[in-house]
């Protein structure tokens, strides 16, 4: 709980620290009910300052002094000074040893962060400001120190005691306790540090790297969790191999372990050969766990993995360079996980979740730079645009440079600043230095805010054969920011002929055409570019692969959508114009809905998704994507004010015309699929995602048609299926049907055989938070109830406040304002549990001037419900002000 009311911290008030920690010893004696950590610390006035000793300011917060020394002698309570958040002595010397013993509480840490208990082990998270809660120092990522760690703790309890780098020591203490000491040969900022202490079963695996060295690999997990360690072990793997073969880059130590742990705010953390990950990112085995889940393990433990060179090796200077590390390793993870699976199915995801939620951030009260400015909290900074957006960042370099220039940049940028903490501008020099360019402008996507939108305009002169492509730009304002500069633009393009092959590409000036796909760099507000020796009238295949993250605006007819969507030789492409006709689709029904019960739907819809299914050598995960109208939440962005009911009701129309119109080939292709997945056993592998997504899109478009025999075939494959991935999907399928008596015995019996595997019952919250029939509210109220579910635990409220809040359209958009209210009595109290998960969990009400004035009114009046009910944390505090700032 905050004292005093939060403030910014900026950018450009960055100092070198004052101090240096040179060497950090670190004791914890771990008890039930306390902690100590008793912290020796070899410290140095900072060389490159002046030779006066200014008061050393140590960082701690929610944290009991119990004894302080500096060099060896006892500090009087003169000598020091305490508030709840710093602690200051006045050093003597340039070089000094400073010993703190501290009692902390970590059993009764409902926040996360710092040491705390989850499932009766111990575990740390101390990104990017929670080292500061574990003993006093100076938690900012460029004070780089080398950790000794000693654990003591009870036997019994806690067999494991793991910390970063390598164990050195251990021995028996009385009491049936005993002890492990841990060194970490490298430097690093205190967020890297961690801690583990449990009863915990270990996989174990090895690689061999690149230059010979073994490596041993351990996944440690609660024992009844063992079986389900395989996957994310292979996803390791084949990390360690991706990044040597793409990046060149080798692991640099004998161990690397990731810990599972049941209760953690994001999806997982870096620590320096210890990460520590949400269970839900590590465990997953067929029976359990969906092909999302699959996939999200394999992205999490690249992600993790990568970082130990973007993030580790080389960190950041402070906490306004987040995307140096995050956006990077994005990239890296996205990039790995294209070659693992299926690429054009890997790009249309990532681009429809960026589209969907970041540009939404980016329209919001809370748009910040890739590289903020400033900040109050900056667990509030972990965002979809430090992550997404910085990654789009780091892709349009790569697509600028080339991937031969770029690697050489990444080479140069970890070769300069191995083991340093450095900034944005450090990795942007290391590509202008291989490339020759001049990147000054383009690192305007560093600074500038907003989703920069793209006019394109065209004419071709058949005289001539000319063809001239015009390009505009420009950026909405966003809070604190105006008159936005042009931005570096890498537009991607191609010419298509009449039958869909693509024209040479000549511009004016040039001496001979290209083939296929071009690059080109729009820099300035208003640019044209003609093309010459252009034979035929053209249709234009714009940001092929969404080369950049912009809004296109380039006005296709539906039958120039129909043809794109069947011919674009750009896989990306085909989808964005599929979804671009059934959004256009879906926008005439919303207007539509005021006026009649009885819309009308554009055959050409219908007609194109016949022709897809018809297509038989048409790849089963494209035509899965195609079949995927666009979300609602999508939909709901292309607003300025949006009715996300009538939305809702829009979308539902079409899907059920979908549906019936299409019922018997969509049976057809079902069955046929549906027999594969019967014959063959479950393998984790992108073409078996394919037929699997393909399999489950069909048959919640034919449930819509409430066909009894249909009604079997779904209660069939909820009940005989080898994997969650089946099972979970009829489960759905039946819970938003009018069949409500199967959907209860579906229920039951799922809850029955999977009630003790949490991860599991986190799925069946979700299915039924999501539901948008009538009363899911009261469903979602009646849940909070549940055994299974806790308002401590992250997972269970993202699965269920979450999914409510932002998938159930129907029901949390409700006219009478019931939605907002339930989500903002839960965010009320998880803000005095957990304020980053109350900050995360409020942002669906944040987005209030997307909707239209009755919406506004009634989310607002909740933001303001939740600003007066008491005393807030920062992470609130920082969120309602800029929201309601507006
Ligand atoms: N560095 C982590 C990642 O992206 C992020 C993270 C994990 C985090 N846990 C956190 C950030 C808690 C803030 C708070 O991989
Ligand atoms: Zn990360």
């Amino acid at each position: 709980m905050r004292t005093e009311q939060p403030k910014m911290i900026a950018l450009s008030d960055y100092r070198l620290p004052d101090y240096l920690i040179d060497e950090t010893h670190l004791t914890f004696e771990l008890h039930e009910s306390y902690a100590l950590v008793h912290a020796r610390l070899l410290m140095q006035r900072n060389p490159g300052l002046d030779e006066s000793l200014p008061p050393l300011v140590l960082d701690g917060q929610q944290l009991e002094l119990v004894d302080i020394e500096l060099d060896g002698r006892q500090l009087s309570v003169v000598e020091y000074s305490l508030t709840d958040s710093h602690l200051q002595i006045q050093p003597a010397k340039h070089q000094f040893e400073l010993s703190t013993t501290v009692r902390i509480e970590p059993q009764n840490n409902t926040a996360l962060e710092g040491l705390y208990k989850s499932s009766g082990m111990f575990c740390t998270q101390c990104e990017a400001e929670g080292f500061r809660k574990i003993t006093y120092y100076l938690d900012r990522p460029d004070v780089m120190s080398r950790f000794t760690t000693t654990i003591h703790a009870e036997k019994h309890r806690y067999p494991i005691l793991l910390s970063n780098g390598n164990p050195i020591a251990e021995g028996e203490d009385e009491n049936g306790r005993h002890w492990v000491t841990w060194e970490d040969p490298f430097k690093k900022p205190a967020y890297l540090f961690a801690v583990v202490a449990g009863d915990l079963w270990c996989v174990e695996d090895s690689f061999t790297t690149m230059s010979g060295r073994d490596v041993a690999l351990r996944i440690y997990v609660e024992p009844e969790n063992i079986d389900k360690c395989q996957h994310a072990m292979n996803s390791l793997k084949n990390s360690m191999r991706w990044d040597e073969e793409v990046y060149g880059r080798e692991y640099d130590l004998d161990i690397f372990m990731i810990v599972a742990v049941n209760d953690f705010n994001m999806g997982a953390m870096e620590n320096k050969g210890l990460n520590i990950f949400n269970s839900s990112c590590v465990l997953a085995k067929a029976e359990t766990a969906t092909d999302a889940a699959h996939q999200r393990v394999e992205g999490v433990v690249a992600h993790e993995y990568f970082h130990n060179w973007s993030g580790n090796r080389v960190t950041c200077r402070d906490w306004f360079q987040l995307s140096l590390k995050e956006g990077f390793t994005v990239f890296r993870d996205s990039e790995f996980s294209a070659d693992m699976n299926s690429r054009v199915v890997k790009r249309i995801e990532d681009v429809a979740y960026l589209r969907t939620h970041q540009f939404a951030e980016d329209a919001g009260p809370m748009a910040h730079p890739v590289r903020p400015a400033q900040y109050m909290e900056i667990s509030n900074f972990y965002t979809l645009t430090i992550y997404e957006k910085g990654a789009e960042v780091v892709r349009m370099l790569h697509t600028l440079l080339g991937a031969e220039t770029f690697r050489k940049g990444s080479d140069l940028y970890f070769e300069r600043h191995d083991g340093q903490a450095v900034t944005c501008d450090d990795f942007i020099a290391a590509m202008e230095s291989v490339s020759g360019m001049d990147l000054t402008q383009f690192k305007r996507w560093y600074s500038q805010a907003g989703t920069p939108e793209l006019q394109v305009s065209d004419s071709y002169d058949a005289a001539t054969q000319t063809y001239q492509l015009t390009v505009k730009q420009s950026c909405p304002d966003t809070p604190g920011q105006t008159d936005k500069q042009p931005f570096v633009i890498p537009l991607s393009m191609a010419l298509l002929s009449k039958q869909g092959t693509e024209l040479p590409l000549q511009l004016q000036g040039e001496s001979v055409a290209t083939e296929g796909e071009r690059v080109l760099s729009v820099t300035q507000a208003e640019q044209t570019f003609t093309f010459i020796n252009v034979a035929e009238q053209p249709l234009p295949s714009l940001l092929r692969g969404f080369s950049a993250p912009v809004e296109l605006r380039y006005d296709y007819s539906r039958d120039d959508l129909l043809f794109l969507l069947q011919h674009d030789t750009d896989g990306f492409n085909r989808w964005e114009a599929g979804q671009q006709l059934a959004l256009q689709v879906i926008e005439e029904v919303v207007g539509q809905i005021y006026e009649t019960d009885e819309p009308m739907l554009d055959m050409r819809l219908i007609e194109v998704f016949e022709a897809l299914l018809a297509q038989e050598d048409l790849n089963p995960a494209m035509l899965a994507e195609f079949l995927a109208l666009p979300s609602t939440g999508y939909i709901i962005e292309q607003y300025v004010q949006a009715d996300p009911l009538a939305i809702h009701q829009a979308r539902e129309y079409v899907s059920n015309q979908l549906a019936f119109a299409l019922k018997e080939p969509m049976l057809a292709r079902y069955q046929a699929l549906r027999k594969v997945s019967l014959d063959t056993p479950y393998v984790a592998q992108a073409s078996d995602f394919a037929r699997r997504r393909l399999q489950n899109m069909l048959l919640a478009y034919l449930m819509r048609t409430q066909d009894l025999e249909i009604m079997d075939a779904c209660i069939d494959q909820f009940g005989i299926a080898d994997n969650m991935t089946e099972r979970l999907a009829g489960l759905a399928c039946l819970v938003n049907s009018p069949f409500s008596d199967e959907a209860e015995k579906a229920l039951e019996s799922f809850a029955e055989r999977f009630e003790n595997d949490p991860l599991v019952m986190d799925q069946w919250f979700s299915v039924q938070a999501a539901a948008g029939l009538p009363g899911g509210l009261e469903r979602v109220q009646h849940l909070l109830n549940h055994p299974a579910f806790s308002i401590k635990n992250p997972n269970k409220v993202r699965a269920l406040v979450g999914a409510f809040s932002t998938q159930n359209t129907a029901n949390f958009h409700a006219a009478d304002g019931s939605g907002y209210a339930f989500l903002a009595d839960k965010v009320i109290k998880l803000d005095a549990l957990n304020p980053q998960m109350a900050a995360r969990m409020i942002s669906p009400l944040t987005r209030w001037q997307r909707f239209d004035l009755h919406h506004q009114e009634q989310m607002l009046a909740q933001l303001k419900r939740i600003k007066n009910s008491g005393d807030l944390s920062a992470d609130l505090f920082e969120v309602l002000e800029k929201s309601l700032a507006v």
